[in-house]
């Protein structure tokens, strides 16, 4: 992801996060939405319309996130490296630094309440942006940095002296994971390529399992096909079916024994990481976790 570094210099005021939930329910009405019907258990329907995000919903956006994958294995073994590993802030600082770009398309999904379930987000390569049907967001970027209310409250999961020593694990993991990502950007994305890629695809816990990741995920096609480009995602070890149902292909695989790199051992907790393939997680084990290239194509013509 990009450094938001020159955008969050230029912010001053926080909105509330009052403002921010008026505002979120306010364009519920006011925009223009694409309306799908999503079948959930027990035959029950859950309406939800896609929207473009606004900078108002970043914050609830990135705390979705960081729900989202508070379970997942792979990144609370990040979070135990030396360097902070804050997926709120990874997040927010994906969409400050993206939402204003016109090669980056990112929508909410919201249920007739006004809450927002969901979101997803995609970036383009060698598309030109007139081409690219960006529709957000309507609204100013706010002018500060928004803050992580999870984290006034105080750090829980802050490591302790010896677990920061032993922290190196971490980043040979984050080394590990940047060279890859490189080597496959630049099979997948060789000069001349015209794609599409997820930057992002969240569904809040509650609303897991609903059909809501799979709304999000044709949406995308239904950008990428009119443009006849291929899309590729970097999946997580939980999602990669979700993709694989609506055409994605595992291109290339990236097994990582996540035990010969965290610092300390799952504990008591270890059942809450039982996301995914969970084959080897136990008490005193991570296990491994793979991450998966995924490519799809777009329709052929005439097929
Ligand atoms: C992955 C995610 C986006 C899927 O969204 P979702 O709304 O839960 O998925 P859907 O209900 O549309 O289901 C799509 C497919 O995903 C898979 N899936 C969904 N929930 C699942 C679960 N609890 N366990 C295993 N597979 C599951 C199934 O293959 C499902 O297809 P099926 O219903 O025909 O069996 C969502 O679970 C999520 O936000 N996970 C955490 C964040 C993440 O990993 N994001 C992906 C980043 S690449």
């Amino acid at each position: 992801m990009l450094t938001t570094e020159s955008i969050t210099n230029e912010l001053s005021r926080e909105p509330t996060r009052d403002q921010l939930e008026s505002n979120q329910r306010h364009e519920v009405n006011d925009q223009a939405t694409s309306v799908f019907l999503v079948v959930m258990s027990g035959n029950k329907q859950l309406s939800i319309s896609i929207q473009p995000l606004q900078y108002a919903n970043v914050s609830t956006c990135a705390r979705i996130t960081a729900e989202a994958f508070s379970t997942d294995r792979h990144t609370i073994v990040k979070q135990l490296g030396g360097k902070p590993f804050d997926m709120f802030e990874v997040s927010r600082d994906g969409f400050l630094s993206t939402l204003h770009r016109k090669n980056y398309i990112y929508v909410k999904a919201v249920d007739d309440t006004g809450e927002i379930v969901g979101h997803a987000g995609w970036g383009f390569r060698g598309v030109d942006d007139i081409k690219i049907p960006w529709e957000g967001p309507s609204d100013k970027l706010p002018l500060s940095k928004l803050s992580n209310p999870d984290k006034e409250k105080g750090d829980e999961t802050k490591t302790t002296a010896q677990e920061t020593m032993n922290g190196d694990g971490i980043e040979r993991l984050h080394a590990l994971e940047d060279a890859d990502m490189n080597q496959m950007m630049s099979e997948l994305m060789p000069p001349g390529t015209s794609c599409m890629y997820f930057v992002g695809l969240t569904v809040a816990p509650p609303y897991k399992s609903q059909g809501i990741g799979s709304t999000l995920i044709k949406y995308g096609a239904a950008i990428a096909d009119p443009l006849d480009i291929f899309t590729w995602v970097h999946a997580s070890d939980q999602s990669w079916r979700a993709y694989a149902k609506f055409g994605f292909e595992v291109v290339k695989e990236l097994v990582i024994d996540l035990d010969e790199y965290a610092p300390k051992i799952p504990g008591q907790n270890w059942a809450i990481f039982l996301e995914g393939t969970c084959e080897g997680v136990t008490e005193k084990n991570w296990g491994s976790y793979a991450i998966r290239y995924m490519k799809r194509m777009p329709p052929v013509a005439g097929a």
